[in-house]
């Protein structure tokens, strides 16, 4: 869907970022500026900051910077539509209805029509757990022994389903839902000719979307019967793929970026138990192995996955697959195990909240490591099976995408294993080449190791483009912070600017853009200026806007000001800063057109393009010098 301009504007307007980026990262003001830690990156001391008057946000640790809009599409990973759709929401701004194809307005509005019997029938369980007597003796004080307080029981909306055959069946249709629709959302079964609920007689854990829409139900019988399944789960349906969805996520999106760690575990009331400790960063597998998407998912609000396992060395084997699939996703994982018979919640309860969370930070191990460790001890002193233990691990370290974190646990792993680094590296590099398939099919089978320390990188030279750039976004910076200064009698510094590079354009496809909405803006005799700029701007030009429109020093500044203490400022100097901008902009633009005319030189097919190319060469040296000996001038003066 095209979201009109008219629909975006009147979001911009009323838009508080303060809000928006508080629903993630808890903002303190500071000076003019709200800071925090950054959401984006790892880090202790805050240098993520937000200037509420202006509307956007900057960190001065990774660099991200936009507005409101821009932060949204960063933080939950969402194209621009969906992020105006989301903050629309939140502002209750309507927007326009979509005009889609008949088929997907028809899928559209079943998955509606599925959210609101799903939500129904939640609400329904819930109702049934508090109110019913039945619900109330055995649904509610089931949860009540296993130690689960009210207001946990409403966070998670725990319910209940009676024992009957059509509970949910008659309290849905007499709010008038089909039974067509109760048979696709998955909550009645319709077998021959009888129709009849799911659930009956358990007690229920709805299952969320992120969002917090509930999409399907879990359901445990309250008395061990062997002849039941301990769980009923929904089915797949329109709204509901297993292998998309982490159980506890809704809760848990928020605490697993600020801690920049996911906990995962297996069961619906293992992720109860972590949240009865206070570790709200957890999800649940739901005792199926784990799924690229749901790594994924994941992955969408941190790189760190750690695990946590039942003490049952049968079951950890059985899942060291699903870590290393963690590997390969790009992510670090790490294990906690609990002792054989425990799980995380019978082991919380066991010891209590303070000693279990200490025990998942001192007991994390990394995977690699652990890994290694479990495979030794199976494997004993078989030579044999030791390599092949070798073998093993490499793979998993194979999977890992940083060549540091390669080289770190290779030394490791050389230690606990004791076999020599080198033949673990070849064996490595083995691996590496066979991954990266056809790409070097004719790479021997066997590789020198490489050196211990690979060489640093050399530093990088910067080339003429990037102190052209460098420019050009130099006076982006003047025209944004002091457009409206004057710098000569009756001229405002952005006129002077603008007159001087009136046949030049800017190469830095982002800054071009700038310099252009400016021009055409000065003709049309309209005032234009950050605010202008971030509402009408692309979203690459509001990421250079509000880069440029924070700086870190505004606290001091603000604190000078405030103490009459006077130093010398940018503006004492503006008409010298504009001027050297210039010639800089100039000199480079000069030095890059002198490179480009001399790789013409290789092409040249004739003697007189050669002339030709050789005359516009001293022509371009001429300006140089000129530039040089007035640029010279105005550093010097
Ligand atoms: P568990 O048997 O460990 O269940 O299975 P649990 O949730 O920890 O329950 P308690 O603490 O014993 O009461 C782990 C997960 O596997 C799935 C469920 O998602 C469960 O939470 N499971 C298990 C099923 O889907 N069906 C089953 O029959 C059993
Ligand atoms: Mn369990």
């Amino acid at each position: 869907m095209r979201i009109g301009q008219d629909i975006i504007a009147e979001l911009q307007q009323r838009l508080d970022i303060e809000e928006v980026v508080g629903d993630y990262v808890t903002l303190k003001r500071k000076g003019r500026n709200l800071w925090a830690c950054c959401p984006f990156h790892d880090e202790k001391s805050p240098s993520f900051s937000v200037a509420p008057d202006k509307g956007i946000y900057k960190c001065f640790g990774c660099g991200k910077a936009g507005d409101a809009i821009n932060f949204v599409m960063e933080v939950d990973s969402l194209s621009f539509t969906d992020a105006v759709k989301q903050l629309a929401q939140k502002y209750g701004i309507e927007l326009p209805e979509e005009e889609p194809e008949p088929e997907e307005l028809q899928e559209h509005q079943e998955k509606e029509s599925l959210y609101i019997i799903l939500k129904f029938a939640a609400d329904y369980f819930q109702q049934l757990l508090k109110e019913h007597p039945e619900g109330k003796s055995i649904g509610y004080s089931y949860l009540k022994e296993r130690g689960f307080p009210d207001a946990i029981i409403k966070k998670f909306e725990l319910g209940y389903s009676i024992d009957a055959w059509d509970g949910l069946l008659k309290a849905a249709t007499n709010k008038g839902y089909s039974t067509d629709l109760l048979e696709k959302a998955g909550l009645i079964i319709r077998k021959d000719d009888k129709t009849y609920d799911r659930f009956r007689g358990r007690v229920i854990f709805p299952i969320h979307h992120p969002s917090g829409k509930p999409i399907a139900f879990g359901a445990r019988q309250l008395i061990t019967d062997k002849k039941q399944p301990k769980y009923i789960n929904s089915p797949e349906t329109p709204v509901y793929h297993k292998s998309n969805v982490l159980y506890g996520m809704h809760l848990a999106k928020k605490l697993i970026r600020q801690h920049d760690n996911c906990y995962l575990v297996e069961g619906y009331t293992d992720v109860i138990s972590l949240h009865l400790c206070g570790i709200e960063n957890v999800v649940a597998s739901s005792g199926t192995s784990l799924t690229t998407e749901q790594i994924r998912l994941i992955s969408r609000y941190s790189k760190h996955i750690t695990v946590l396992y039942d003490g049952d060395p049968a079951g950890m084997k059985a899942s060291l697959r699903g870590i290393d699939m963690i590997l390969e996703g790009g992510l670090l994982a790490k294990v906690v195990v609990f002792p054989e018979g425990e799980d995380p919640d019978s082991y919380s309860r066991k010891v209590g909240a303070t000693a279990f969370a200490s025990y998942l930070k001192e007991e994390a191990t990394d995977f690699v490591v652990f890994k290694t460790k479990l495979l030794l001890k199976e494997a004993g002193t078989d030579p044999l099976r030791r390599t092949e233990v070798a073998r093993d691990i490499m793979g998993s370290i194979a999977l890992l995408s940083d060549p540091v974190a390669q080289s770190v646990y290779l030394r490791e792993c050389s230690n606990l294993l004791n076999i020599d680094e080198a033949v673990l590296m070849a064996e490595l590099q083995k691996l590496l080449r066979r991954k990266k398939g056809q790409d070097a099919p004719e790479a021997p089978d066997y590789a020198p190791p490489l050196p211990q320390a690979a060489p640093a990188e050399p530093q990088k030279a910067t080339t003429s483009e990037e102190s052209l750039s460098l420019q050009e976004k130099e006076s982006v910076r003047l025209l944004l912070r002091y457009g409206f200064h004057q710098v000569g009698e009756n001229l405002p510094l952005h006129r002077y600017l603008l007159q001087e590079v009136a046949e030049i354009d800017f190469q830095t496809p982002v800054y071009r853009e700038i310099l252009d909405l400016y021009r055409r803006q000065l003709e049309s005799g309209q005032v234009i200026n950050e605010q202008y700029l971030l509402q009408h701007g692309s979203t690459a030009v509001k990421e250079v806007v509000a880069d440029l429109s924070i700086s870190r020093y505004e606290l001091s500044e603000a604190w000078q000001e405030r103490h009459n203490i006077y130093t010398t400022q940018e503006t004492d100097h503006l008409e010298k800063a504009a001027l050297q901008n210039i010639l800089r902009l100039k000199f480079r633009l000069v030095r890059t057109l002198i490179r480009e005319n001399q790789q013409q030189l290789h092409t040249a097919g004739t003697p007189e393009e050669v002339d030709q190319i050789l005359l516009v060469h001293q022509e371009l040296k001429k300006a140089e010098m000129e530039l040089a000996g007035l640029l010279g001038n105005v550093i010097a003066g």
